[in-house]
């Protein structure tokens, strides 16, 4: 299975950015055990600040990998964009989010990807990303 991991504006900054919602772990760290633990699953991440860099990736790779498992961040409650390219695309996307947005401001509530996603996995934490890639492996009937 080839996935992609596509982290949107400030995760870069994951273990350093509010540690209170994000918590400590950089996402390279978790990331590198995260490989160890499916060694037989080519895991690939990319992390933009950038809108239209986000949606560069989506049509790159959503036409011949397996799955994309994306955590938009901010441009998830504001990009139509975004939305349209996960609709333009064929590769599945499952939204994914570090902390409960449901738990926080209105704002966060409104997803422009979910209507188009797979399916959404929000508040575990970094697990939200680990969770996303079990749904790719588990078998569909
Ligand atoms: C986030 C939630 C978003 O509301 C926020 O803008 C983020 C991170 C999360 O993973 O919890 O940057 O996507």
């Amino acid at each position: 299975k080839k996935l992609i991991i596509i982290n949107g504006p400030n995760l870069n900054l994951l273990g350093v950015r509010e540690p209170d919602i994000y918590g400590n772990l950089s996402f390279t760290e978790f990331l590198d055990n995260l490989k160890q633990r499916y060694p037989n699953v080519t895991i690939t991440h990319f992390q933009s600040n950038i809108e239209g860099a986000i949606i560069d990736k989506l049509q790159e790779v959503g036409f011949s990998w397996d799955g994309i498992i994306l955590n938009a961040a901010a441009y998830t409650h504001t990009s139509v964009g975004i939305g349209d390219a996960v609709a333009a695309i064929k590769t599945p996307v499952v939204e994914v989010h570090i902390s409960n947005t449901f738990s926080r401001e209105d704002f966060r509530h409104q997803s422009f990807i979910a209507p188009h996603a797979k399916g959404v996995i929000v508040g575990f934490g970094l697990q939200s990303y680990e969770l996303a890639l079990q749904s790719f492996l588990a078998s569909h009937v």
